[in-house]
């Protein structure tokens, strides 16, 4: 593979893949959010405009990896989450499959109901929310459409850093940097964390090897929210000083009013079996993530 094109390449995920792949081939990242200057706007809603942009870079490999990932704005908005979490990856299929070139997509662990505790590849899916309706319309288009597809499935999306981690972690290191000595954490969801740079460096063995398919792709670790909170406040020493308070979903109600599954731990029972399995336990990546994106992002002594 040496040149690659990363469609919704401005996020979380797509700032690993960027840094991942753009030593050793030619990447083309596009997006909505023109947030970097090595990426170019494109909608990928709109097929012609996908398509032309596609073809003029003729890559060997399609990385679709955007997509609306607030599960309430989906719950508000369903047209548009279908037509961009579900539709613009018919589109991509499409694309790539007029190219003849292998497409990867970005599943993701919150297509189950939860309930069963834990997830491995071949459990069925049973969506609960809009968002995840959206994912598995997705995915399973790819799943029969594709000629030549990964589709690695994530989990609690760990990555990106202030600028742009929208998620668990952003959203509790926010707090503390804003001074807050107490965290209302829920502790009747569970998951399993997913760390962006060693997800795209897992991406990077299959498509070396070419074993083309479906893969959970998550940290090593089942946990759950308020276990990964207690992790990262003692990873930054806080112990003694911020005080997590378990609380039910109820709590956030609210907030979060889109339906969640209570579990979607993932089992990367596929990656094992291929001797692939990278991915390196959730507190060793969460450790190294608040290490090399938030060294001095708190204002405390
Ligand atoms: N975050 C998670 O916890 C999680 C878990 C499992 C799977 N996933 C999947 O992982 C993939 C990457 O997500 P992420 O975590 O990197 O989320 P992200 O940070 O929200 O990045 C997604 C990017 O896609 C862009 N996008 C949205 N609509 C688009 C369109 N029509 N055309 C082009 N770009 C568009 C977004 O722009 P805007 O910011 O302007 O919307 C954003 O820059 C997604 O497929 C997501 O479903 C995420």
């Amino acid at each position: 593979m040496t040149r690659l094109y990363m469609a919704g390449c401005g996020g979380m995920l797509g700032q690993a893949f960027f840094e991942e792949f753009r030593g050793d081939t030619d990447v083309r990242c596009t997006d909505i959010d023109v947030n970097e200057d090595w990426l170019e706007y494109l909608d990928f809603r709109d097929f012609d405009a996908y398509r032309k942009d596609v073809l003029a870079f003729s890559p060997d490999c399609l990385f679709h990896l955007g997509a609306l990932t607030d599960l309430e704005y989906c719950e508000a908005h369903p047209d548009e989450t279908y037509a961009t979490n579900a539709m613009a990856v018919e589109n991509a299929v499409y694309i790539a499959n007029e190219l003849d070139i292998p497409l990867l997509y970005i599943g993701t662990a919150g297509i189950f109901d939860g309930r069963q505790e834990l997830y491995d590849d071949w459990d069925a899916a049973n969506p609960l929310g809009t968002y995840a309706r959206a994912k598995w319309a997705g995915e399973e288009f790819v799943a029969k459409n594709s000629t030549k597809y990964l589709i690695c499935r994530a989990g609690w999306m760990m990555g990106g850093g202030p600028r742009k981690d929208k998620k668990f972690v952003q959203k509790i290191m926010r707090q503390l940097r804003d001074g807050s000595v107490s965290l209302n954490v829920v502790d009747d969801k569970l998951g399993t964390p997913t760390y962006t740079r060693d997800f795209a460096h897992n991406v990077r063995l299959l498509l070396e090897r070419r074993w083309w398919g479906l893969y959970n792709m998550v940290c090593q670790g089942a946990t759950s929210r308020l276990e990964v909170a207690r992790a990262l406040v003692t990873e930054l020493g806080l112990d003694e000083v911020v005080a997590i308070n378990a609380v039910s979903s109820d709590y956030f109600a609210d907030t979060y009013f889109a339906p969640r599954p209570p579990s979607e731990r993932l089992l990367n029972r596929k990656l094992a079996l291929r001797g692939l399995d990278v991915m390196r336990p959730w507190r060793e990546a969460l450790s190294e993530y608040l290490r090399t994106d938030y060294s001095g992002y708190l204002n405390r002594p």
